[in-house]
């Protein structure tokens, strides 16, 4: 694995980089067992701090268990709704999980912590969600590169969600992940195309020597 890579395979990338989008809309079907694989292998070969793996993943396979899991998510989205302000009924009207309608529900959990403390002294906490969420994106990208729409819902009590899916104390879902195919992915990330916030300009989240824009 120590070729370099050709401009077409840089460009792929950057291409895939561009075109993942968070998806809400599925079209229900199914997730090649091979293909799952690679997603997860993905998602299992991401970095972590201090080699510290701190994800675990859970296939929820079980309709009824799906459907309570969808429930969780649906009180979360009604709390958030009443306290969105006067863009509540906005917000209401955007989508924000395909849960139901998903090929696949992955539930991404951070493990109980093992005590790494190699890159973690200061930041314990943030170091090991950084790493769950690295494999996270693994997974959407490659996930888009198989053309299956992907989409992170993390409207939920994770208390909750702990109950729904025994995991141990200590531990953290962070995500639900649905992942299927789609008819096709938005153009732009949905709440743009929905009105509800823009991609910032570049130049505003970058500085040079100091914070931007201090
Ligand atoms: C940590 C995290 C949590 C998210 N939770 C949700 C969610 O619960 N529901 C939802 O519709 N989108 C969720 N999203 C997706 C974002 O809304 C989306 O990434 C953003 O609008 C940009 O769109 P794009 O991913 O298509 O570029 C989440 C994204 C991240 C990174």
């Amino acid at each position: 694995m120590t070729d370099n890579f050709s401009s077409t395979e840089r460009d792929a990338i950057c291409k895939v980089i561009h075109a993942r989008r968070d998806m809400r809309h599925f079209t229900g079907g199914t997730v090649a067992p091979d293909v799952l694989r690679r997603i997860l292998a993905a998602a299992h070969a991401a970095p972590s701090v201090g080699f510290m793996q701190p994800w675990r993943f859970i296939r929820v396979t079980d309709r009824a268990l799906r459907e309570r899991l969808a429930g969780v998510v649906e009180l979360e989205r009604r709390r958030t709704a009443e306290v969105m302000g006067k863009r509540k009924s906005e917000f209401l009207r955007l989508k924000v999980e395909g849960i139901r309608d998903c090929a696949e529900l992955i539930a991404v959990v951070m493990a109980p912590d093992d005590g790494t403390v190699f890159g973690r002294r200061t930041m314990p906490e943030a170091m090991a969600l950084a790493s769950c969420a690295c494999a996270i994106e693994n997974m959407w990208l490659v996930a888009r590169a198989e053309n299956l729409g992907m989409g992170w819902v993390s409207f939920f009590e994770p208390e909750a969600v702990a109950r729904l899916l025994a995991i141990p104390a200590g531990a953290q879902a962070i995500a639900l992940l649905c992942l299927g195919p789609v008819a096709s992915f938005y153009e732009a990330p949905m709440l743009k195309i929905e009105g509800w916030r823009d991609r910032l300009p570049l130049e505003a989240v970058l500085g040079e020597n100091r914070y931007p824009g201090e």
